[in-house]
């Protein structure tokens, strides 16, 4: 698959489910023609046959390789970053949940979520925006999972798909800093997750990103009962050059320990 479709398919999915990705895309692009998209995060369970290894597979096969390794032990969460050989191909983050680090009830439940994908599902790129690939689960075995995990629960409910787009404040001619452009999405209506700041990085470190809290959707959970989860959300990055001039290329594990937070329930809003 050619990466322009890869990203096509994600961009697809990610904006039915999200209300705000394309007005927020919109309010850049309009004077920025030039408008590139930083990364893009999945999110996955240490659970065959959706591991993260099982889905890395195709990121290789698409030219990316690994760049580095980021472990969020509170979250119980693995990750690795990912870089594409052409310089300017977006990033891509790609963490995994360790199932088999939460209590037993909740490793039952994911286990038998996992059951339902069959292995040969894993087989093409398209994994990336399958979504749920089991039956909905009822509102209990959500607030199950959300009492131990908010990252469990909203996999179990959003499955695989892109968690985030990320827009490049380097890319864009206007505003050409981070605090500007979250002013432009703030006065546009969205609001931001402030844990740890709105701001998250600094200069000095390479990297500041913000993002903004997930838009919520109604589901219907297997009881019947229709009820709002937090979906997905938008983040705005911005990039410093290094010692050696080159933009810093990686990712900042305090920093994406809160912007994981931008799909819990019980968020602060500004
Ligand atoms: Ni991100």
């Amino acid at each position: 698959m050619e990466i322009q479709t890869f990203f096509h398919q994600l961009w697809q999915c990610y904006a039915e489910l999200t209300p705000q990705a394309a007005p927020i895309h919109a309010l850049f692009a309009a004077d920025n023609p030039l408008l590139q998209n930083d990364h893009v995060a999945f999110r996955t369970l240490g659970l065959q046959p959706i591991t993260l290894l099982a889905l890395e597979t195709h990121l290789l096969r698409l030219g990316y390789h690994r760049h580095a390794a980021h472990d969020f032990p509170e979250k119980k969460l693995h990750a690795w970053s990912y870089v594409h050989f052409r310089r300017g191909e977006p990033r891509i983050f790609l963490s995994e949940l360790q199932v088999g680090a939460l209590s037993p009830p909740n490793q039952a439940l994911l286990t038998a979520l996992c059951g339902h994908v069959a292995p040969e599902r894993l087989a093409e790129p398209d994994i990336f925006w399958a979504g749920r690939l089991w039956p909905m689960p009822s509102w209990a075995a959500y607030q199950q999972l959300q009492a131990e995990s908010e990252y469990a629960a909203w996999f179990s409910v959003m499955g695989l798909r892109p968690n985030h787009f990320t827009i490049s404040i380097n890319s864009l001619r206007t505003p050409n800093t981070l605090a500007a452009a979250v002013d432009r999405v703030r006065a546009a209506g969205f609001a931001f997750n402030t844990e740890g700041g709105v701001i998250k990085g600094a200069p000095h470190l390479g990297l500041e990103q913000a993002s903004t809290m997930a838009d919520p959707v109604e589901l219907i959970f297997a009881d019947g009962d229709a009820h709002q989860v937090p979906g997905c959300y938008f983040e705005l990055a911005q990039r410093y050059p290094q010692a050696n001039g080159e933009l810093y290329p990686g990712f900042i594990t305090a920093s994406a320990d809160r912007i994981f937070e931008s799909t819990h329930v019980r968020e602060a809003r500004s």
